[in-house]
């Protein structure tokens, strides 16, 4: 298939693009290396064609005319809760008004279905657990807000234009290639900590849980979406709730370091347990997150030690 990856340079969208490549797909990425994301050129591939563009500029049309894609992965967003509740025009201006930009384009290239990258940030304060696609979405931040918007414009374009799509709500994605420097990873923000020898602060008790999924299964997820899961919503995650404490746990078994740890108090707003319960994917795309906690941090730590390494 001719698959478009927008903001196919970034963390999870560049795993896409190796996931996509390696299953025999022809790829084009598309991103505007956003100086507050996670993109990077040298994520992709050089023999991938890569188009350095905006999401929001109307240049997108042509790119899409003359690849013509089948699939369009919309990965490229405004990711940060922080920023969009600062600015919550900017967060639109991309989330909301830049998406719109990409799906018109895609109604005009004949695209045959969007994939797109939700979160659980569209689900507000904790409903109760397991999350699961019918538990009520009132998101509480413009990021959530934006990310929900969306996932309703997805339902117009198909009901008006046959646009098709699948949803993917993630929980806390991690892996290689993370930016250390983003809200959402704390396993990223953790790991570069240690292997610089650094404390880590655990805010609360540390007890508080998530639901933190391997990027190389967020993958998988995306390949099953290509053809199934038509017109549907999934929550992508391990159904399994880990704590603060036991990633710190894990990273002192796979660094060999035991970070000194301080103590902050609870954020505001910070939820107790978020778990999803994924098995309308299974159900539904075959789709079960396979990477334990333990083998993802092992793979993770790898990539950054290795990073560091080329680095010095
Ligand atoms: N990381 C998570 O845990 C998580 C969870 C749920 C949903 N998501 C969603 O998954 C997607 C990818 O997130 P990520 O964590 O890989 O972040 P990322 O910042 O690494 O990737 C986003 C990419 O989008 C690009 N981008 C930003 N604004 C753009 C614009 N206006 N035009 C073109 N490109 C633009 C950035 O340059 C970057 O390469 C996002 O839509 C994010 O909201 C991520």
């Amino acid at each position: 298939m001719r698959i478009l990856v927008t903001g196919g340079a970034g963390f999870i969208g560049s795993h896409l693009v190796d996931a996509f490549l390696g299953d025999g797909h022809e790829v084009v990425v598309l991103d505007s290396l956003w100086s507050h994301g996670g993109g990077r050129r040298e994520n992709i591939p050089e023999n991938v064609s890569f188009v350095h563009m905006d999401i929001r500029d109307d240049g997108i049309h042509r790119i899409f005319a003359e690849f013509k894609p089948e699939i369009v992965a919309h990965y490229a967003a405004q990711h940060s809760v922080a920023i969009g509740s600062r600015d919550p025009k900017l967060d639109a201006g991309v989330n909301v008004v830049g998406m719109l930009n990409v799906l018109e384009a895609a109604v005009k290239a004949e695209t045959r279905k969007v994939i797109f990258a939700s979160s659980s940030a569209t689900y507000g304060d904790t409903p109760a657990m397991p999350v699961d696609e019918a538990s009520p979405q009132a998101p509480v931040s413009p990021y959530g807000i934006t990310k929900m918007v969306t996932e309703h414009y997805l339902r117009f374009f198909k009901a008006d234009h046959g646009l098709d799509y699948t949803v993917l709500r993630f929980g806390n994605v991690y892996g290689p290639r993370q930016d250390p420097n983003g809200e959402a990873g704390v396993i990223a923000i953790f790991l570069g900590r240690f292997l610089a020898g650094e404390g880590v602060r655990i805010d609360w008790d540390g007890d508080q849980t998530r639901d933190y999924v391997y990027v190389g299964d967020v993958a998988r997820a995306n390949l099953a979406a290509l053809t199934g899961g038509s017109g549907e919503t999934y929550v992508i995650g391990t159904g399994v709730p880990t704590s603060v404490n036991q990633i710190y746990r894990a990273l002192v078994d796979v660094t060999g370091f035991a970070a000194p740890v301080t103590h902050a108090p609870r954020r505001p707003g910070d939820a107790r347990e978020v778990y999803f319960n994924p098995a309308k994917a299974l159900r539904e795309l075959g789709w079960r997150a396979e990477t334990p906690l333990l083998e993802g941090m092992r793979k993770t730590h790898e990539y950054f030690r290795n990073r560091d390494r080329a680095i010095v």
